[in-house]
This record gives structure tokens, sequence and C-alpha cells, in this order.
């Protein structure tokens, strides 16, 4: 097979959700059509308990198993497709806003009864910002839920992108009678007897033929007609170049738990979803389908066990072909480097590979010389963009409590903050550190790692703020007026920019009022 053929096969996406929507079930439905896994559960089974919300340890020690499903690849009708499974835990990680980042679309999990639900409107924003392609599931119709059209229209506010149906369900919950799938114009009818099997699914080429009414009954067949009218009505015709573009959602219906409509989505998944997208450099745009091989880290997975310091880099590959035990060039450290047991990830499994290509995630073992962001490239000095820090949402002053381990805990700090754990930011005033997180679990992660890897003692300090927001100084006086009058909110990031660390949003307000030559921006890409 050709570079490109290889590469134009590869589907890279993640499937998010809300907590409880049906991520998991969907994506454990997923692997068991590409027969990489055999037994439903196994999935499920890694996934972390939502009862450990404030236990880490145990999630420490579950994480563990997670790293072979961090990344999920099977084959399905030739198409090679990477799931990239995001942290399943309430308290939400950076990971996960870091996993979108190497992702070419996404598959939105809605439930049926709760619509669209806080962490999905969150995600959704980083999908708006990249422009990814956007497909969405709504899960659960089995059960009762809220009308279709309702939720059509609460996706389409709550998320703002506009919608486009491609399947509808007749009837929901106790009236379940199956799905229509308005491109094929076929029915699948919802057998809830048998998991797995529904009947095989029945084409009505003319919804108006009496057939329809006879297999559905007069008012259900009378309902998806009206039905099917206004959406043609509202939605004439699905182009799919607008969902491409991230302008248009697809909507599908379905029942992860009875694995119904997950086929179809499936099917239709490969047939329209993007395969690997070029990338974005400093320096120029990389095409996938370059000979030259680069690619990102954009996820750190630290060993908890103080038996096993390794950490794996999780490595995109933006362009080419990586090879095992070949030289590369680390950017941002100015060195070669080689790799003798990349891994990837086929099955649930991690595999040492020989080769891997755009598209495609490997896991390289790390001995602290990977940060987020860093570039591997076969020599060409670029830098990959489109990994921005997202705004905190939870803020506190670390300290030190054992001024004998002060470099130790310098340290540790620096390095977390590398692996990604959390944001640093230095206040110029007097040079107190606030570490900002975007999930409360994160301050206990760092407080255990600090202490059994760096025997370092650290104690937070409530620092009350409402966001960070870096700043964009269009008019420079402005901002050095900016800068004294707030000097007590100006602090530089870990990478040495300027943020602006609001109180809340009405102090916000009033510095977006006052100084009209700044702008201020909740991510440190702008
Ligand atoms: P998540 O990863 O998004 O957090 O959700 P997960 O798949 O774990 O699903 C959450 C709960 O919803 C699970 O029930 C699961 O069985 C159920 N579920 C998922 N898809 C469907 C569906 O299509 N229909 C119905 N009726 N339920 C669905 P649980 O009781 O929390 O877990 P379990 O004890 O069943 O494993």
């Amino acid at each position: 097979m050709s570079l490109k053929e290889e590469i134009e096969r590869r589907r890279t996406f993640a499937i998010v959700s809300h907590p409880d929507a049906g991520k998991t079930t969907l994506t454990e439905k997923l692997l068991l059509f590409g027969g990489a896994i055999h037994v439903a559960g196994a999935v499920k089974s890694n996934k972390i308990k939502k009862t450990a919300t404030s236990d880490f340890m145990e999630i420490e020690r579950q994480r563990g198993i997670s790293v072979a499903t961090s990344v999920m690849g099977f084959e399905y009708d030739g198409v090679k497709i990477n799931i990239l499974d995001t942290p399943g835990h309430q308290d939400f990680a950076e990971d996960t806003f870091r996993t979108l980042t190497a992702v070419d679309s996404v598959i939105v999990v809605v439930d049926a009864a709760k619509g669209v639900e806080a962490q999905t409107e969150k995600l959704m924003k980083v999908c708006r910002m990249r422009k990814t392609p956007v497909i969405v599931f709504v899960n659960k119709v089995d059960r009762e839920g809220k009308d279709p059209f309702d939720l059509l229209d609460e996706i389409e506010k709550q998320l703002e992108i506009h919608v486009h149906p491609l399947s509808w369900p007749v009837g929901m919950g106790q009236r379940l009678q199956g799905v229509y799938n308005i491109l094929d114009r076929k029915m699948y009818y919802f057998s809830g007897d048998d998991k797995t099997k529904a009947e095989e699914p029945q084409e009505f080429k003319d919804i108006n033929a009496p057939e329809v009414d006879k297999k559905l009954g007069e008012r259900n067949a009378e309902k998806l007609r009206e039905d099917l009218d206004l959406i043609t009505g509202v939605y004439p015709t699905f182009d799919n170049q607008e969902y491409l573009d991230a302008k248009v959602a697809p909507i599908f219906f379905g029942s992860a738990l009875y694995n119904f409509g997950v086929k179809e989505l499936l099917e239709s998944f490969i047939r329209i979803a993007p395969s690997p997208q070029p990338s974005q450099t400093i320096e120029r745009q990389v095409s996938p389908y370059e000979d030259k091989f680069s690619g990102f880290v954009f996820k750190i997975h630290a060993n908890m066990d103080p038996n096993h310091r390794d950490r794996i880099a999780f490595v995109k590959i933006c362009s080419g072909t990586f090879h095992r035990n070949t030289n590369y060039t680390h950017v941002q450290l100015g060195r070669q480097l080689k790799f003798s047991s990349p891994t990837a990830f086929m099955a649930q499994k991690t595999s040492v590979v020989e080769e891997a290509y755009a598209g495609d995630i490997i896991g390289l073992h790390d001995t602290g010389n990977f940060k987020i962001g860093d570039t591997l490239t076969e020599g060409e000095n670029m830098h990959f963009k489109g990994l921005p820090s997202f705004s905190p949402e939870m803020f506190r002053y670390i300290e030190n409590s054992d001024p004998m381990k002060a470099k130790q805990l310098a340290k540790g700090i620096d390095q977390l903050m590398d692996e990604g754990v959390a944001q640093l930011f230095t206040l110029t005033m007097n040079g107190r550190k606030i570490i900002g997180t975007v999930g409360a679990l994160q301050f206990e992660v760092i407080e255990y790692r600090l202490l059994h890897e760096y025997g370092a003692q650290c104690r937070y300090e409530p620092a009350s703020l409402y966001k960070a927001c870096w700043v964009r100084p269009n008019d420079k006086a402005e901002w050095e007026d900016f800068k004294k009058r707030k000097f007590k909110s100006i602090a530089k990031d870990k990478y040495d920019r300027d943020v602006y660390l609001a109180e809340s949003a009405y102090e916000l307000q009033m510095a977006q009022e006052k100084f009209k030559g700044l702008e201020f921006f909740f991510t440190s890409e702008f």
C-alpha cells in the first residue's frame, strides 16, 4: 500500500461526553464491531469507578491499566480506526483538552433524557476553537427521553453548531420501534429482548407506501412521515463538506447499551469522517502526506509506582512514516533521539511497532526528555502549534512546608508542569506561585507526587480567582498602565507569557470595558 493510501484510510478521533451519557458503552460496542474485543465489559472493567472521586490513589492505580486504553486502534472494513480515550472521570483533567488537539474528528455522546450537559459544552468549545468536525450520537433512546426535535434545538443552541439529523427515532423508551436512517431510507427495528441482534433493516423507498403503515402501525407511520417532512423542510440536503468544515454536526440516534444504531453510526462515520488533516507549525503548514516524519507530544503518562518511574510520551504522527530505531530530531532539545521500543496501540494491547503512519499515535518510553508540545522531525526546525493552555478553573497558592527541601519542591513543580498535570502562574509582584487546575483532584495528585517522587512537601492556600487571561496588548501604553493598576493580579505563565488573573467575571468585564486597547483570552493561543 502506498503512503498516501495508508494515511487516507486512517480515522483518528475521540469520543466525548458528560459522565454517564454512555461513552464507555459506545466505545466498547465499536470495539466489538472491530473485533478488537470479544466480550462486552472489557472496557468497562478498565473504567475508573465513579464512586472513587476523592480516592485518587485508586484512580491512579486504575490509570495504570488505562494506558493501554488511552488509544484503541482497530481495523474495520479496510479502515484503520484510532479512538483516543479521554479520562472518564467527574473531574476534568488537562489531559482531556489536550487529547482533543490530537484528533481529526470527535463523536459527542448525548443522553436522550438529559440532553446537553455541562462537560459536553466545555469540550465542544475546544472543538469549535479547533474547527474539529463533530458527529453527535443521541444515546439511550431505549429509555424515555426528550422530544427529538427539542433535542436538536438544544444541541444547536448549547453546542453552538448547526445540526443535521441523519437518523430518526420512531418512538422512544417503551414505544421505541426503531431508528429510520434518513440517507439510506432504511428502517432499523428495535427488538428489546435480544440485546445484540435487531431485525434486518427494511428499506422504505417510498415512505408513503401502505406497507410502512402495516409495519409501524398507522399512527407511528403518520408521525414518522410528519417528522420527516419537517426535517426535510428545515434541513434540506446534507452537505458533507459542511460537516468537514465543522459548520454542521450530523446527528444519529441509538442505544449503545442495546447495540442499536451503533453499526450504522460506525459505517456512516468511516464514510464521512476526515482522514488525517494538515497540522500547523509556527513555521509552516505540514501535510500528512509529506514523506518525512514529524509529530508532537500531546500527553505524558507518568507511572506512579515508585519502582517503575518510567513515563510514556504519547506522540501524534503528523506526517510521513515513523520507523523504529531511527534517529529523529527533538527540536526543543536540539538533540537526536532513537527509540528502540515504540509502542502502538492495537485492540487495547500495546505492542512494539516497526513503523507507524500519519494519523497514528505512538507511545515512546521517556526518561524525562519530553514536555507537552515537543516536536520530533527528521531534522527540520519546526514547532507544532495548536496545543494551547486553557484557563484553569481552580487556583491555589502553593507553598513550601519544608524549608530544607526548597530545591526539590521547585524541581518537582517544574517537572510536573512539563508533564502537563496543571499550570503554574508566578505573580510578578512577589514571585508567589499559584497552581491552576481544571479539576480539584489534581491538587491532591500534585501533593502526593511531590512527596513521593521528589521528597518535597507542599501546602496550599486558597486563591480566590476566576480565570487566567492571556493578554494581547494592542496598545502598549495602555498595557503599562494596566499592569501598574492591577499589579497584584499580573503573573507570568510557565512560558513567561503575561497573564492577568481576574478575581471575578465582573472584574474582567470592567477591565475589558475600560481598557479597549487590550484583548483578553481564556487560552494561550489566539
Ligand atoms: P460514561 O462512560 O459516559 O460515563 O457512561 P457509561 O458508558 O459508563 O454508561 C453510564 C450508564 O448508562 C451505565 O449504567 C450504562 O450501562 C448506561 N447506558 C449506556 N448506554 C445506554 C443505553 O443506550 N441505554 C440505557 N438504558 N443505558 C445505557 P450503570 O448502571 O451506571 O452501569 P452498569 O452497572 O450498567 O455498568
